[in-house]
């Protein structure tokens, strides 16, 4: 029977750090740190994302500038937002909550924001410095299953870490994380054939495919650790992750639950990243 990584718990402590920098830092400079969230459209799951971004701001002493706009914002209103965002001296912190509505480009708004502010680290120059291990930010759930890993101590040197998922958000950079960390790397995916005998190897299993209850307990090695990054919805409304969490736990030796694994700490991440941005804009250090 697994050992159950509680997210929550780590991202208590977590955050009582980040508020104690936060209050340290303040003293220092005079400067509250700021984060600036766009939410364009009434997509209700990215309005509680929000929402709870905006509240763990607060909670820590930053200052939380919530953007809402209407879902017929053209691409030029946005990018003249971030614009003015970018040159504003009481933002440190810039995210615009995806997925836009279909009219607007990503990819161009994600270029738009200034690297030091990109506290979700999606710019190309973000990403490229990940992949050569020279970053400012991670972006915020892969540093968020990296943290977890390291308050239960579990080693990732030597291990076979097997990613299932390949997404720019969290797949390719939890991949470049766990190799960093001299873990021995496999990205698995859609197209990926005998996907069992290769989750099967892995030491450290980190599921991010979106699909309900995906993992069982065949496709895990005895006493592996199995992170879990899916929120899935089910029919009965109740959230479940991409891991059958019931079957696996009996065989893992540390698993993730959902919710309260992962999820917790993405918003505790994007805290930490936006006083980092925050120390980079000001001056003293
Ligand atoms: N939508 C879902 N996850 C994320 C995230 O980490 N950042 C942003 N900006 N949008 C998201």
């Amino acid at each position: 029977m697994a050992e159950i990584i509680d997210g929550k718990l780590v991202t208590q402590v977590t955050r009582k750090k980040t508020a104690e920098m936060t209050a340290r830092f303040k003293e220092l400079t005079g400067v509250t740190p700021g984060l600036a969230v766009i939410l364009v459209g009434d997509d209700p799951a990215s309005a509680v994302y929000v929402r709870n971004k905006h509240k763990g701001c607060l909670d820590i002493g930053m200052n939380s500038f919530q953007i809402e706009y209407p879902k017929e914002t053209t691409e030029e209103e946005l990018l003249s937002k971030i614009k003015e965002l970018n040159e504003d001296e009481n933002v440190h912190g810039i995210l615009v909550q995806l997925p836009l509505p279909k009219h607007i480009n990503e990819d161009n708004v994600i270029n738009a924001i200034s690297p030091l502010k990109d506290v979700d680290a999606f710019h190309p120059e973000n990403v490229g410095k990940i992949l050569i291990g020279k970053y400012d930010f991670l972006p915020c759930t892969p540093a968020g299953v990296m943290e977890l890993l390291a308050f239960y101590n579990i080693d990732i040197e030597g291990k076979e870490c097997v990613v299932l998922g390949r997404s720019n958000i969290v797949g390719k950079p939890m991949s470049l994380l766990l190799l960093q960390k001299n873990g021995t790397v496999t990205v698995c995916h859609s197209r990926t054939k005998n996907l069992a005998d290769i989750t099967r190897r892995a030491d450290i299993l980190v599921v991010a495919i979106g699909k309900a209850d995906f993992v069982t307990a065949d496709m895990v090695k005895e006493g592996a650790v199995v992170i879990d990054v899916g929120i899935n919805r089910k029919p009965d409304g109740k959230l479940t992750g991409d891991v059958d969490f019931n079957s696996v736990k009996e065989k893992a030796s540390f698993i993730t639950p959902v919710p309260g694994g992962v999820g917790p700490m993405t918003i505790t991440m994007l805290l930490a990243n936006t006083l980092t941005a925050a120390q980079k804009q000001v001056k003293i250090y």
